[in-house]
């Protein structure tokens, strides 16, 4: 099946960064993507930004590399993988400075295009790099900004950060990246539960009896020690992605797609969420840290060997929550939330489990209520589990059994990088999938408390063998209520 590709304005995008992990890994590869499938009008450019003393063919180079590490090779045509690098410019740039070589990116630009300014860069530089911009006179009515989560460490510093930004850039122009709402299967949540009418009606408390909503991955620190230690899981993966996940799946239908409407009922979860009272944070929350173990068969060390030079550490690795939203659609239902490092396998998964039907009709059979499995990731998909006859005779017996959708198999296209989409969309201006100021803010004003509930109680993270899925009192916080997480992978 051809997907059909909208071409963008004319653009110039200007990355700061421009030799940092983010642009090499991501960016590039993903601009690179949407250049071959025509999607980049011809002319479109790229212009890195960054210290180094690179020329134009330096950081072409370089580019060539990145695609040669992270595109197959099938997709690197070679004349067109040429095209694509006569597109990318350098410019060196301090962008921290007021004088740090602006007037070599303002020699450049061209007044007439969309341009798009991403900061792939550290946070604490999103402030100073766009008051330079707006200094330089670059900032022009048909500008975006794009910033990298994670939006400030707390409420305190998310707030500088966007009062920063916001004094240059108008919110419509500002565009925060969630990268998991760039994700095909988080995008298809929309579809899955506002153009199925089935769904639509069963999505409340009366039919759902609980939520899981699982993100496990076997990497462990992959060089990020300094940042993920200063992290840990809650910001780096709850505040954020997690909670852009619940959101999706809680939220009331909006008005429309467009972005607003979509971000109004967003915020609406997450003002709803129960808060976490220190209570609250002793009984539904654990944290764990992953010792040394085995991940596909291969021995891995633990986090602080990891963090090396005999750092201690009590940073967490590992969060289970048993969340609540205090509104009538989902008063009563709890919500467990789980994600790691160092965990078995690497998926992304959203249950939702139906309530039991109200009497059982067939004695001697072990009834299953539904139960939707939505796969995010690997082998996207979804699965309804249903009970079934068992065929034969001699009686009614039952089978659980699963409508299954693969993706793969219904659609057999390649899955776009969430960067691809989240990059076209911030040249055509449409912040569907990015998260509004004011998400941002309630997200961590939710998640505040418990990490201050967290710091106050003092205690380490409890410890967890590398390729389990978290400490056991993770399996205690969902057994407790005589539930148990679903084991996918
Ligand atoms: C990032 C986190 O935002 O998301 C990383 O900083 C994490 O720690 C990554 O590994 C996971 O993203 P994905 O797309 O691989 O699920």
């Amino acid at each position: 099946m051809a997907a059909t590709i909208i071409p963008v304005a004319l653009f110039d995008a200007v990355v700061f960064g421009a030799t940092g992990d983010l642009t090499l890994r991501k960016l590039l590869p993903a601009l690179y993507w949407r250049f071959r499938d025509g999607q980049m009008p011809p002319g479109a450019r790229v212009i890195g930004a960054a210290r180094s003393e690179l020329d134009d063919a330096a950081f072409r180079e370089r580019a060539a590399g990145a695609l040669a590490a992270h595109v197959p090779q099938e997709a690197r045509e070679a004349a067109t993988v040429d095209r694509f690098l006569a597109s990318l410019f350098y410019v060196r740039l301090d962008a921290a400075r007021a004088d740090g070589g602006w007037e070599r990116l303002a020699a450049v630009l061209d007044p007439e295009r969309v341009r798009v300014f991403y900061l792939a860069t550290a946070p604490d530089l999103y402030g100073p790099i766009c008051r330079n911009i707006a200094a330089a006179g670059l900032a022009s009515p048909a500008s975006r900004v794009v910033l990298e989560k994670p939006i400030g460490h707390d409420l305190a510093s998310a707030r500088v950060i966007n009062d920063e930004v916001g004094a240059v850039f108008a919110e419509t122009q500002i565009f925060r990246i969630d990268h998991y709402l760039g994700k095909e299967t988080v995008q298809n949540l929309l579809a899955l539960r506002f153009a199925n009418a089935i769904f639509a009606r069963l999505w409340n408390a009366d039919v759902i009896e609980h939520v899981q909503i699982t993100v496990a991955e076997t990497v462990g620190l992959e060089g990020r020690g300094a940042y993920y230690d200063s992290a840990g899981a809650l910001r780096d993966m709850v505040q954020n992605h997690m909670l852009q996940l619940l959101c999706l799946i809680a939220m009331e239908p909006p008005g429309s797609l467009e972005a607003d409407p979509v971000r109004d009922e967003k915020l609406k979860v997450l003002r709803a969420l129960a808060p976490m009272t220190p209570e609250r944070v002793a009984s539904h929350t654990v944290r764990g840290q992953y010792d040394s173990g085995a991940i596909d068969g291969a021995r891995v060390p633990g986090y602080l060997a990891d963090l090396g030079d005999g750092r201690r550490s009590t940073t967490e690795t590992f969060v289970a929550l048993k969340v609540e939203i205090r509104n009538w659609r989902w008063a009563g239902v709890p919500f467990y939330l789980r994600t790691g490092k160092r965990l078995p396998h690497k998926v992304s998964e959203i249950v939702v489990q139906f309530r039991a039907v109200p009497l059982s009709l067939f004695p001697g059979a072990a009834l299953e209520a539904n139960r939707l499995v939505i796969r995010l990731q690997p082998q996207e998909g979804m699965q309804l589990a249903m009970m079934t006859k068992e065929p034969g005779p001699g009686g009614l017996r039952l089978a659980p059994t699963a409508l299954d959708i693969s993706f793969e198999q219904a659609f057999g296209l390649r899955y776009p990088d969430a960067y691809e989409r989240l990059l076209m969309d911030t040249v055509r201006g449409n912040a569907t999938l990015f998260m509004r100021r004011d998400e941002v803010e309630a997200a961590w004003s939710w998640a505040e408390p418990l990490l201050e509930a967290w710091a106050a109680r003092g205690d380490a993270p409890r410890p967890y063998a590398a390729g389990t899925w978290g400490p056991s009192a993770a399996i205690g916080l969902i057994e407790r209520d005589g539930r148990t997480w679903h084991e996918g992978g």
